[in-house]
């Protein structure tokens, strides 16, 4: 499969224009048994890190914003990780003596880059952007799961086709103020009034729109010119 996908050839766009018609059923049938097991998804386990990081521990009750370690993800297409420089920011004060911080301290010292285990990816014929999702207001908890709450991350959603186009369909159950991002954890730390929205995110949990709240998604939808009849084209994410 890998290879009709080469980024690099147009192959795909001709697939995409026979995509019905051409595309074996049995090799659709394989590809979507293949997808769903287990072994590829692992939804919801959690993996070996070099540092047990607790997301839980440093969103969640130091407060601190996602941008502080992920400094791309409003900006550009990868959220990317932090360095070591960002955690000695702190853990050159902090638990400076730790064991657990041992391979941080060593990858400062040696000026070494710590090498941190890709969780979540898409294929190579997926394009798939960050900033633009995050600047409509979408919360990284949509697509991540309650990461607030989390000791050690784990994959939310499995990032199959069918997934990121159920909301490339109905985007205006999840577009909004793009300050609801990295409001939400605030306030989940200060402990406030959650709304029903927010209370449903804070868990990983999908969330169904009021109909008053749909149009609302709708305004955000205009607002910030979604051509929402082509979201779902084929070229979107594979280019
Ligand atoms: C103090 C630094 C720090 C902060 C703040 C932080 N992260 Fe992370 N994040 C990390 C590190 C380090 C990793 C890699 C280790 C791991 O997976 O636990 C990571 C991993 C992740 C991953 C998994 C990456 C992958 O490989 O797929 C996601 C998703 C994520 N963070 C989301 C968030 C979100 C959302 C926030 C804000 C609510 C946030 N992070 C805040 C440091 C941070
Ligand atoms: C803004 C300051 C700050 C930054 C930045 C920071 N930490 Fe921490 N970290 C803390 C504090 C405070 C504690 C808690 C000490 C305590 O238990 O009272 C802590 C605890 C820890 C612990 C101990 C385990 C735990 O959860 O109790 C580990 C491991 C750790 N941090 C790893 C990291 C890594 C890796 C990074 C960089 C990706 C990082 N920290 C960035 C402040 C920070
Ligand atoms: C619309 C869904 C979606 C949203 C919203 C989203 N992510 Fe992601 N995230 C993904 C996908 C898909 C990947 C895999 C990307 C790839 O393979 O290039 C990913 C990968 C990551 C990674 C791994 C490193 C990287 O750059 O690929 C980190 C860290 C991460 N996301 C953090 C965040 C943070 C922090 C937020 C919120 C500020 C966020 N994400 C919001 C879907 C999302
Ligand atoms: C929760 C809703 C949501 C999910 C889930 C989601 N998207 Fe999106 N995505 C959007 C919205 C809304 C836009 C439109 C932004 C615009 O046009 O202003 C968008 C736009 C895009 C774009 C166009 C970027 C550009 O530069 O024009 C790509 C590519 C994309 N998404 C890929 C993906 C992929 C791949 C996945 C699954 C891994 C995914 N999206 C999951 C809501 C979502
Ligand atoms: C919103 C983003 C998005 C759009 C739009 C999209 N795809 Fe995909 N597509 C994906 C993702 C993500 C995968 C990888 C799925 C996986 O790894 O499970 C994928 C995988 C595939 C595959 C590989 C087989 C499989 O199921 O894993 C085929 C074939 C494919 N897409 C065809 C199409 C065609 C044809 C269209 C237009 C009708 C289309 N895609 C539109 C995101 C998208």
């Amino acid at each position: 499969m890998a290879q009709i996908f080469r980024p690099s050839s147009n192959t795909f766009a001709v697939l995409s224009v026979l995509a019905g018609a051409a595309l074996p059923v049995g090799l659709i049938l394989g590809m979507s048994q293949f997808t769903r097991s287990g072994y590829v998804t692992k939804v919801g386990v959690p993996y070996e890190q070099p540092v047990p990081f607790s997301h839980e521990h440093h969103v969640n009750e130091l407060g601190i914003d996602c941008r502080y370690c992920h400094t791309s993800v409003a900006k550009s297409a990868q959220a990317g990780y932090p360095s070591t420089h960002t955690c000695m920011s702190c853990h050159s004060q902090v638990w400076s003596n730790s064991p657990l911080l041992e391979p941080i301290r060593e990858s400062y010292v040696k000026n070494v880059p710590l090498k941190w285990t890709v969780l979540n990816k898409v294929p190579d014929f997926v394009y798939f952007n960050h900033s633009i999702h995050i600047n409509r207001g979408i919360s990284c908890n949509n697509c991540h799961g309650p990461i607030q709450a989390m000791q050690m991350v784990y994959k939310g959603n499995a990032f199959q086709m069918r997934w990121c186009l159920e909301c490339h369909r109905n985007p205006e159950n999840y577009v909004g103020d793009q300050k609801f991002v990295w409001e939400l954890y605030q306030k989940i730390q200060r402990g406030d009034q959650l709304t029903p929205e927010e209370a449903s995110l804070a868990k990983g949990i999908q969330y169904t729109r009021t109909p008053e709240e749909l149009k609302k998604g709708e305004e955000w939808l205009q607002k910030y010119h979604v051509k929402k009849d082509q979201l779902a084209d084929c070229s979107i994410c594979h280019r």
